[in-house]
């Protein structure tokens, strides 16, 4: 989507012609030097008792005298950052959904700059608020068509806000190829299309891409990836995507996704209810695929690989069963106590075959571990890394991107669980710690390099009646390979 900024003149927000403006309100306290036209109608609403100044409320005036916008729409920031602006954004955003609106403007009022973190936010609540899932469903109302969403600001903040939207825009339709990726159902996407989104993502973008199939992965001694394949009649694929930014010599950042198109457990069989949202359960893959997105549309000067193991957990007759001794890649063997415990599986060799990239740090994203979900919910997704440089970096770029991380802990007690009788490790531990457990296993296979692991299992997709994959940790990893660019 296309987004622009306008400079207000002095005629301010009343002259703004739009199908629909919509105002934040910054703060909940009434705002000081409110743009004439604006404060008229806030200052009735409030007095009226038809707005309150409380976060997340919006009002919605239809045709309003004082502007030439033909729909108003107030909605209360809780105060003046972007976090906020984005969430009254998405309120405003829903009170003129399914109305007749093509050109949205935007403004804040209140003393409040914007800055590109705000241009930045209101991109992506725009771009959010608009997607439609239509792939298997082509019934679903099509997506609002908002023809070049406005954004206005004061003369001061013009550069900031253009750059910002731009920004935005990337980040948005990264988000966007993650979302419709990690949406289409399992018999749609399988490790086949995950080789073929990336390889239409290489010949939008000019990547360098690669699609290694069972005979390259058996030649690779990738024995832990291959044994999770086994169970399925789909093929398994591992692709590898390249992205070139700065000069050759300078050392890649390397992003592995975990691309499980279908998790049913395997032999160690999931329960049935939820068990549909496995399809989710190629997010990892998914998030690497949508940042690949952004990055061919921002150009930063860095380098980055992406390496997506892909394959379904199936349960049959060839399937890999509990106590089954593997070879990783790596050399160490692994039992299979659980074949639940997939995802660790595959994501090992991936780890061992990014040590050929020298890489500068590698970064696994993957839905791992139930266990995460029960330790951090929905909100945050879990950071683990022995890197506290490492932390510091993805922590400000989940703040940056409004995509919540949280580090967690990695000692090496934790580890302790892992060992096993007849193999160099077990694929589990016990149940307590479960998501740091899973995060340890990774660990041993990734001495060569700096490394980060995010667990995304409660934050890649929603359930229930807003099911629906939300395209997360695209905005996290983006603004982390921005801040790697020189
Ligand atoms: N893909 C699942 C993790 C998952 C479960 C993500 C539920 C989101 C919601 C993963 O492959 C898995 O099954 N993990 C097991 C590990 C266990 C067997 C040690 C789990 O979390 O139960
Ligand atoms: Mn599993
Ligand atoms: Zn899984």
């Amino acid at each position: 989507m296309d987004f622009k900024s306008v400079t207000l003149g002095q005629a301010g927000l009343a002259n703004l012609s739009a199908d629909a403006l919509l105002v934040v309100v910054a703060g909940t306290t009434m705002p000081q030097d409110v743009d004439a036209a604006v404060a008229g109608v806030l200052k009735d609403a409030v007095k009226n008792g038809d707005l309150e100044l409380k976060v997340g409320r919006a009002l919605y005036v239809h045709r309003p005298a004082e502007l030439k916008a033909q729909r108003l729409v107030l909605a209360v920031a809780a105060d003046d950052s972007a976090k906020s602006f984005k969430s009254a954004a998405t309120a405003g955003i829903a009170a003129v959904k399914g109305l007749g609106v093509a050109h949205l403007a935007v403004a804040q009022v209140g003393t409040a700059r914007l800055t590109e973190a705000h241009a930045e936010a209101l991109a992506m609540a725009v771009a959010e608020s608009v997607y439609v899932y239509r792939h298997t469903k082509p019934s679903a109302p099509a997506a609002p068509r908002l023809a070049k969403p406005t954004l206005a600001c004061g003369k001061a903040d013009a550069t900031a806000v253009t750059v910002g939207l731009r920004r935005g825009a990337a980040l948005a339709s990264g988000v966007e190829v993650a979302r419709e990726c990690a949406n289409r159902p399992g018999n749609h996407a399988t490790p086949t299309f995950l080789a073929e989104q990336a390889k239409t993502l290489a010949k939008q973008h000019g990547f360098k891409v690669q699609v290694l199939d069972h005979a390259a992965v058996k030649k690779l001694g990738m024995g832990s990836f291959m044994a999770v394949a086994q169970g399925s009649e789909e093929p398994l694929k591992f692709i590898v995507l390249q992205y070139q930014g700065a000069a050759k010599t300078e050392a890649p950042v390397v992003l592995v996704g975990k691309g499980i198109t279908f998790d049913t457990g395997g032999i160690s069989i999931k329960p049935a209810p939820e068990m549909d949202e496995m399809k989710f359960d190629m997010s990892g893959a998914a998030s690497v695929l949508g940042t690949f997105k952004a990055l061919g549309e921002l150009k930063p000067r860095v380098n980055v690989v992406g390496l997506i193991p892909a394959c379904e957990n199936m349960p049959s007759g060839t399937a890999i069963k509990p106590g089954d001794v593997v070879k990783s890649m790596s050399g160490q063997t692994i039992e299979i106590l659980n074949t639940d415990a997939e995802g660790r599986l595959i994501l090992c060799d991936a780890l061992t075959y990014a040590e050929r990239f020298k890489p500068a740090a590698v970064i696994d994203i993957a839905t791992l571990t139930g266990a995460c979900v029960i330790a951090l919910g929905h909100h945050h997704s879990g950071l683990f890394t022995p890197d506290d440089e490492l932390a510091e970096e993805l922590l400000q770029a989940a703040k940056r991107g409004l995509d919540p991380a949280w580090r967690m802990p990695l000692d090496e007690e934790y580890g302790e669980g892992l060992k096993s009788n007849f193999a160099d490790m077990g694929n589990v531990a016990g149940r307590a710690g479960g998501s740091i457990t899973a995060a340890m296993f990774l660990k041993k296979f990734t001495a060569r390099y700096r490394w980060a692991h995010l667990d995304i299992a409660g934050t890649a997709w929603k359930s229930g009646a807003q099911k629906g994959a939300t395209g997360r940790p695209v905005a996290l990893l983006t603004h982390y390979l921005l801040s790697q660019a020189r």
